[in-house]
């Protein structure tokens, strides 16, 4: 089964991404964080350089758009074209209220006409454009925005249009990122024709919760994991059937991506602030040790935080594997395929 890794806003930018194919390669595939297609049909700085080829030399990765009116999706597709990417995606599932306030991310799931509306524009712009013809487009969406009942509608929406892949995550709006998928309405995608390629996003903690979604689902073509792999790097090596992540191997991982944050960002701090936030995801990795990740929490400046990680690695006990969930989520006896 391919491997995607998941893109987090904050976290997964070409820094994180790059210390993460040179540590632990075997990821099929990367998304960028989402970049906003406006109608001042220019991108912020940071979202240039996240998508710069430069920054991104040899990965297989796919740009990720925000946009709710067509002509300024197909200025941003257009922009990733000229950059050489084969494929883009949009995002429908961003549940954070100021995006889907607007009707962006999951708040585009409200009104399936108008995304239909979208997606046909959309098409024929490709379409029309030489330079377009050929660009892929992936959607990856939640199942709805108040109940995943919602998701039939979205999913006859979507049958319509020559995906080059539907990744989901069967969650609604909003649920934001609680309680456990909803199988189900993964499922019911599986009920029609399937024609195009589909990915699973969603809870992929361990081999057995990967096991698990190849075994209920056998349509899935590929996972997708977010928090699971900032959590244990080294998740996909595992998902494929190889050896657990390592403590030295981890130590490599963190001083690259902290070497790459202490080259661009301004300030020592600003490192150690985004550092503090991986550490939410990976700090579970060392159960019998948290008053040593709490003190990497709590570090007020460099030093104190370098020595609160040399601690860690130095004494900290590692343990990557995690337990089996997906099995106990709603729609995962019930699945009749
Ligand atoms: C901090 C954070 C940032 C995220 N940023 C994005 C994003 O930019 N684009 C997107 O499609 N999803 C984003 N997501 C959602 C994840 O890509 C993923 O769909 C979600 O976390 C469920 O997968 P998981 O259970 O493997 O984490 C974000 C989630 C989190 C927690």
């Amino acid at each position: 089964m391919r491997v995607y890794a998941a893109p987090m806003e904050g976290v997964t930018g070409y820094i994180w991404r790059n210390a993460h194919r040179a540590v632990f390669p075997g990821t099929d595939r990367y998304f960028t964080p989402f970049v906003v297609a406006t109608y001042t049909r220019s991108f912020k700085h940071k979202e240039k350089e996240d998508v710069s080829p430069a920054h991104n030399q040899g990965a297989d990765l796919v740009p990720q758009i925000l946009a709710n009116k067509a002509d300024e999706f197909l200025w941003a597709a257009s922009y990733m074209a000229d950059l050489g990417y084969r494929e883009v995606n949009l995002n429908l599932g961003c549940p954070v209220p100021m995006v889907a306030r607007k009707g962006k991310g999951s708040g585009f799931l409200k009104d399936p006409d108008a995304l239909d509306a979208f997606l046909e524009e959309v098409f024929e712009g490709l379409e029309a454009s030489d330079s377009l013809r050929g660009l892929g487009l992936s959607l990856k969406t939640r199942t709805g925005v108040e109940d995943s009942s919602e998701a039939e509608d979205l999913y006859r929406v979507y049958r319509r249009y020559p995906l080059s892949e539907l990744i989901i995550h069967p969650r609604t709006a909003r649920m934001l990122y609680k309680g456990l998928p909803d199988l189900s309405s993964y499922a019911s995608f599986f009920e029609g024709d399937k024609p195009f390629p589909v990915c699973y996003n969603g809870d992929i903690w361990g081999r057995e919760d990967a096991d698990f979604v190849g075994r209920a689902f056998p349509g899935t073509d590929a996972l997708m994991t977010g928090r699971g792999m900032l959590r244990n790097p080294g998740l996909t090596r595992e998902l494929k059937g190889g050896q657990p992540m390592t403590l030295p191997e981890l130590r490599c991982f963190h001083d690259l991506v902290f070497q790459g944050y202490r080259e661009v960002l301004p300030g020592p701090m600003v490192c150690v602030s985004r550092m503090k936030e991986l550490w939410t995801h990976m700090g579970s990795l060392f159960p019998g040790s948290g008053k040593k990740v709490k003190a990497i929490y709590k570090a007020k400046s460099l030093p104190e935080y370098e020595a609160a990680v040399r601690i860690l690695f130095g004494t900290g006990t590692l343990e990557p594997s995690s337990r089996l969930r997906l099995s106990g989520a709603p729609g995962a006896t019930g699945n009749p395929y």
